[in-house]
């Protein structure tokens, strides 16, 4: 679906800062799997952001003060015997009139066409990114562009990376954005719920695994967010652990770490169950902490906080738990200075999440931890995970055997809204 107010919007404020400069964007390059089979294809986000323009070999140029063309495609040609292996090509010609670029032309007139756009801009903003046959293209122009500056009194005197630029952007969810991220919340969370009714002692991880994904397409996602994480047992005691190749025993954890992406947009929800449906007095000690971490840590989620309001709500809820069960000893204030529950909690609370799953935004400006601002959206993901191969610390207890493999994650993705935030994917 083009949205051309919502993509003629986002270019506008891009234009606005971009002013008498050229931005360019370059598409993601495929990525091969193995001899002539490609991993499934998908748009770099940035390209994406600013066109809707979903193919690879693209360049997007966005020249605001140029005298006739402003944005500019460069895209495959069509070609129905390429088309016939590998599916249809949008085209020079659609490329204009449905995605609203002022000029295309095929990506192989780059070279041809871009001086043109850029010999009157003064900068030029770009990433340099995955696709190193347009890092090299760009760099190319420039070095000619500067070395002829001084024959024609205009052009380009500096490279900029544009992520400084489209970021602030990104990180402000617009409506129709916000409607495409519930939607593919409520998909993963449908989908959470349904599994977690159906797992079983004797059942493998990958049977979990498979009825998620097959929930995600079935109510019409493009497919998973991120490989979905299915850890039984020992298992949730790996942060990213996608094997899902164990048979769940009883008395198991499973933590599921899975979302979905609908229409580019993303969902990360993580659930941590009782397989059996009741908690061993371990399980259940380790759960309540990081239950009161999260919503902890998702009261401090309003405007003028930092994200890192949010993590210190999360990691105070946590050392002061562990040491409750006399998993870690010592001074609350100590134990966050010197770093020892980081063998129990290892990662940060939230990142930004939308057509990235780890989104584009900024932690930190100038050293300074970022404010929350309205329409922004993080994920809240405290845990705790007691590793069956967890060393004793210096100056910490030993932790006696009963506790290990428990390995608990809850996350939820959160709206920032004017007076403080709204859970966006709220599921039992
Ligand atoms: N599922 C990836 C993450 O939670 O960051
Ligand atoms: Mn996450
Ligand atoms: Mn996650």
């Amino acid at each position: 679906m083009v949205l051309w107010q919502e993509l003629t919007d986002r270019r506008d404020r891009l234009m606005e800062m971009v002013g008498s400069g050229a931005i360019i964007f370059a598409s993601a390059p495929i990525v091969p799997h193995h001899k002539d089979v490609e991993h499934n294809y998908r748009q770099d986000s940035e390209l994406y952001y600013f066109t809707g323009f979903p193919e690879p070999e693209t360049v997007a140029v966005i020249v605001p003060r140029h005298e006739e063309h402003r944005f500019i495609l460069f895209v495959r040609p069509k070609d129905p015997e390429r088309e016939t292996w590998s599916g249809r090509r949008i085209g020079v010609e659609d490329a204009k009139t449905i995605y609203g670029a002022d000029a295309t032309y095929p990506i192989g007139e780059l070279d041809q066409h871009l001086p043109k756009y850029l010999e009157k801009a003064d900068v030029i903003y770009y990433h340099f990114g995955h696709n190193e046959n347009i890092n090299q293209k760009v760099l190319e122009h420039y070095r000619r562009l500067v070395s002829s500056y001084s024959k024609r009194g205009t052009g380009p005197v500096a490279i900029h990376d544009s992520s400084f630029i489209t970021t602030p952007l990104r990180q402000i969810k617009s409506g129709y954005e916000l409607t495409q991220m519930t939607k593919a919340m409520a998909i993963s969370a449908h989908a959470h719920a349904h599994v977690r009714s159906i797992a079983r002692p004797g059942m493998y991880e990958y049977e979990l695994q498979a009825l998620l994904e097959a929930d995600f397409r079935k109510s019409g996602a493009m497919g998973f967010a991120y490989p979905s994480i299915v850890a039984s047992g020992a298992n949730s005691c790996i942060l990213h652990y996608v094997e899902n190749n164990r048979q769940i025993q009883p008395g198991d954890l499973v933590l599921i770490d899975a979302g979905c992406c609908f229409n580019y947009y993303n969902a990360d929800i993580t659930r941590t169950f009782p397989v059996d449906g009741t908690f061993t007095p371990e399980q259940q000690a380790i759960y309540d902490i990081v239950q009161t971490a999260q919503t902890n840590a998702i009261a401090a989620v309003k405007p003028q906080n930092t994200i890192n309001d949010v993590h210190q709500a999360a990691l105070e809820t946590i050392v002061a738990g562990l040491l409750d069960l006399g998993l870690l000893q010592g001074d609350p204030a100590e134990i966050i200075e010197t770093e020892a529950y980081k063998p129990f909690f290892m990662h940060r609370t939230s990142h930004w999440l939308g057509l990235d799953v780890h989104d584009s935004g900024f932690y930190k400006t100038k050293g300074e931890w970022t404010t929350l601002q309205p329409h922004m959206v993080i994920t809240v993901e405290p845990g705790i995970y007691i590793s069956p191969d967890l060393k004793p610390q210096e100056n910490q207890p030993e932790v006696p055997d009963r506790w290990k493999g428990i390995g608990i994650r809850i996350e939820d993705d959160v709206l920032v809204t004017n007076t403080g935030k709204q859970i966006l994917t709220g599921l039992t």
